[in-house]
């Protein structure tokens, strides 16, 4: 099959891979993985989290991009082009809806990047500044118009590489972002790892406790890998219909996971030796890279540069995997409704700026409002990523272990024979998502609702 010459799309498997890794590297990555490795109690965690990413999301991602290179679409379209079926069609309406449910505190968080870098380089971090970053950044997260002009900052920046379109705006900024983004951190990491007493670090990371790990920590562990991921938010679909026809899809999944997955653990070298040098709880919770980090960059040798080199590297996280958020909606937006991008990229702008201000809110004068005990944000990121992903990755991987058919997969996995990849390999990833995939995703939607 091949691609539609007038429909926008990635110039080649560079272009695709860094884009991918783009939106798989995020907030994810640097915030929410190092944070979950605390809680959870470290190796043990990593090892089960890196055996999911790769046994079971990795097979998961390659069905997504499947949908979308055989599709031609946004999730929506690409469902119903190849099932025709309104039926199926809505689970790429619930992706989008996702999406949005995402970008909405995701751009919140992304604000916070802002703001905390513009305050690196104002020097607040700088060697042996005194600082009280706990009741610092809980005095900013909970005022009105702070957070909200650094979302919306952060939100029209996202938006601004959107109206430039695939080929020439997400691209070209992943491609350059992507390995600026892995400089900065190898320095933080390498950084951090040389700090007396970091060794302690090191052994929480790499040196497995099995006596931590419960079913909770297994299903931590899973989230994390489908978040981290991009899986279930139909972005992998989106992104899989910008790929050329001849893209070895197996070949870029596996370098997009295996990259995402070296971020994670980069990430929590950069972060966990610091934590442990300077005596702070690992398990300190979601405050662990804004509450901590600062308070470990003004205790550390040339602290003041690298916590601009961190937060430039979180906000640049954070907007590539934003970007792809925001491009889920309103490519869907375009072909659904036959917007122009400019119109679809206004109106997904007006939807998130409407809602993230309201999670922003949340975290201040909101916060009394609440749902299942759940302030807004909270209530969007647990919805988002304990609900939504989950079940849109397993309606994904029955459409094509079940409906879409073995043939049909293995023509797309080795582009009609023109990627270099052997039909034995597209066979057991199959088999994996027809039968592995769904039922482990059933047993975590099961849990979910059981709790
Ligand atoms: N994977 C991104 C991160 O780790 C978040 C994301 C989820 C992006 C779903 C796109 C789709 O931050």
């Amino acid at each position: 099959m091949s691609r539609d010459n007038k429909r926008d799309g990635f110039s080649g498997s560079f272009g695709m891979i860094a884009a991918t890794i783009g939106s798989a590297v995020g907030l994810g990555n640097l915030w929410r993985f190092p944070y979950l490795v605390g809680q959870n109690g470290g190796a043990a965690f990593i090892l089960i989290y890196l055996f999911f990413s790769i046994v079971i999301c990795t097979p998961i991602m390659v069905a997504e991009l499947v949908i979308g290179r055989r599709g031609q679409g946004a999730p929506a379209i690409s469902f119903f082009n190849l099932s025709g079926s309104r039926k199926w069609a809505s689970v790429g309406i619930l992706a989008m809806f996702t999406c949005i449910l995402i970008l909405s505190f995701y751009g919140v968080v992304g604000g916070w990047t802002i703001k905390y870098l513009v305050n690196s380089v104002c020097l607040q971090y700088r060697e042996g500044a005194v600082l009280d970053s706990a009741s610092a950044f809980g005095q900013f997260v909970s005022g009105s118009g702070g957070p909200i002009v650094h979302f919306l900052i952060f939100t029209a920046l996202t938006g601004a590489v959107i109206l430039a379109g695939v080929t020439k705006g997400i691209e070209r900024t992943s491609k350059f972002m992507m390995p600026v983004l892995f400089v900065l951190v190898v320095l933080v990491a390498v950084r951090s790892i040389t700090l007396p007493g970091s060794a302690e670090g090191l052994k929480y990371l790499f040196k497995p406790d099995f006596s931590q790990i419960d079913s909770n920590v297994v299903l931590a562990a899973l989230g994390q890998a489908f978040f981290s991921l991009s899986l279930g938010a139909g972005m992998q679909i989106t992104y899989g219909s910008y790929t050329r026809s001849d893209d070895n899809i197996i070949q870029n999944a596996f370098i997009s996971s295996f990259s995402d997955t070296l971020f994670a653990i980069l990430a929590g070298c950069a972060i966990m030796p610091a934590v442990f040098a300077f005596g702070i709880n690992p398990g300190e919770g979601a405050g662990l890279a804004f509450v901590t980090l600062p308070q470990v960059f003004v205790q550390m040798p040339m602290g003041g540069l690298f916590a601009i080199l961190f937060f430039a590297t979180l906000f640049l996280a954070a907007i590539t995997s934003a970007i792809s958020l925001f491009e889920v909606v309103t490519a869907s937006m375009m072909e659904i409704w036959k917007m122009t991008r400019r119109k679809a990229a206004l109106l997904t702008g007006s939807i998130i700026v409407a809602l993230g201000c309201v999670c922003s809110l949340s975290q201040g004068v909101l916060s009394g409002f609440t749902v299942f005990g759940k302030n807004v944000f909270d209530l969007f990121d647990y919805v988002s990523s304990n609900v939504l992903m989950l079940l849109t990755s397993l309606l994904v991987v029955l459409f094509v272990g079940w409906r879409l058919k073995k043939e049909a997969f293995l023509d797309e996995v080795t582009a009609g024979g023109r990627a270099r990849m052997p039909r034995s390999v597209g066979a057991v990833l199959f088999y994996i998502i027809k039968y592995a995939a769904p039922l482990v995703i059933f047993a975590i939607v099961l849990s979910v609702i059981i709790k």
